[in-house]
């Protein structure tokens, strides 16, 4: 459904005229209902590929290569469309739930705002229908919630907000930049479950950013290794565990504590023991 081909964005330093190249050319596919981990360190280009498919890349950026959304390359001509496209199809879940959500609309406007029908929904149905929204994300207290204005909520609520309405917008692919990175450990994992289970209850893709490898192992089909801007290696979780191709990832696997030992059953995301000692600060 995702095809991105070659893919080289370079930002020009608006004082100085000077150019950096940024991602090297990368290329990746992803089938539908498909997740694939995109894993790095800091500053490795996980956020900016996720930019320039969504088409939020600084303005001082120049993006080369092909990324294809089901046929349509979103880098091409035909800007109202390709907005068109990029607003229904693609939601991003970001580390920030605050970015996602308007200050100054408590959760219900903003959930209901969401929905494509919104104009032409009677009021008490789109309310009831925004209340339905908040318990398939595991939130009980709907109407104390729906009255909420972003700010008198926690972290792990809003992201839960989030998900409901990036779910409600009906995309096809989802992407989540370290999207529990800000939430404390217990609920960083509730968070990941949720998100887990809406996307494969719903049967998007997804592109799922982290550093964290093992979280990615545990939640993704492939992994895409990135480094300094490049992707070293994907394959699937098994494949990257035993056959790293790179000696960055073999480091990448032994900085992190042999939590599922060969032939152990892993448990479902969220629940096993990564979520009690992993730091992911
Ligand atoms: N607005 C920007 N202008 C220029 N360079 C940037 C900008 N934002 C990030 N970068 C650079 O792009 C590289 C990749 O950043 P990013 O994609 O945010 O990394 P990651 O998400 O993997 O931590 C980094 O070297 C960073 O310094
Ligand atoms: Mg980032």
């Amino acid at each position: 459904m995702l095809q991105v081909d070659s893919l080289v964005l370079t930002v020009t330093d608006p004082d100085s005229g000077q150019a950096t190249e940024i991602l090297h050319g990368n290329s990746f596919t992803l089938g539908s209902g498909e997740a694939l981990g995109l894993v790095g360190e800091s500053g490795s280009g996980k956020s900016m590929t996720l930019k320039c498919i969504l088409g939020i890349e600084p303005s001082s950026a120049r993006v080369e290569g092909s990324i294809e959304l089901d046929g349509t390359d979103l880098l091409g001509s035909g800007g109202e469309e390709l907005r068109r496209i990029r607003a229904n199809d693609l939601a991003l879940i970001s580390q920030n739930p605050h970015g996602s959500l308007n200050p100054v609309l408590p959760v219900g406007r903003f959930l209901i705002e969401g929905m494509s029908d919104a104009r032409s929904l009677p009021a008490a149905q789109a309310r009831t229908r925004a209340a339905e929204l908040l318990r398939q994300v595991g939130i009980d207290d709907t109407e104390r919630v729906l009255r909420s204005y972003p700010h008198q909520l926690s972290g792990g609520m809003l992201q839960r907000v989030v998900i409901a309405g990036a779910m409600s917008g009906d995309p096809k692919l989802l992407l989540a930049d370290e999207p529990t990175t800000a939430l404390d450990v217990t609920t960083q994992a509730e968070v990941v479950a949720i998100l887990d289970e809406k996307r494969r209850e719903h049967g998007l893709s997804m592109i799922y950013v982290t550093h964290d490898l093992d979280l990615a192992a545990a939640i993704c089909d492939r992994l895409a290794v990135m480094k300094d801007g490049e992707i070293l290696e994907i394959g699937t979780p098994e494949e990257i565990r035993d056959r790293p191709k790179t000696e960055y990832t073999r480091a990448l696997m032994s900085a992190r504590p042999q939590l599922y030992p060969d032939g152990a059953p892993q448990p479902a995301p969220g629940t096993g023991p990564l979520t009690n000692t992993e730091d992911r600060a």
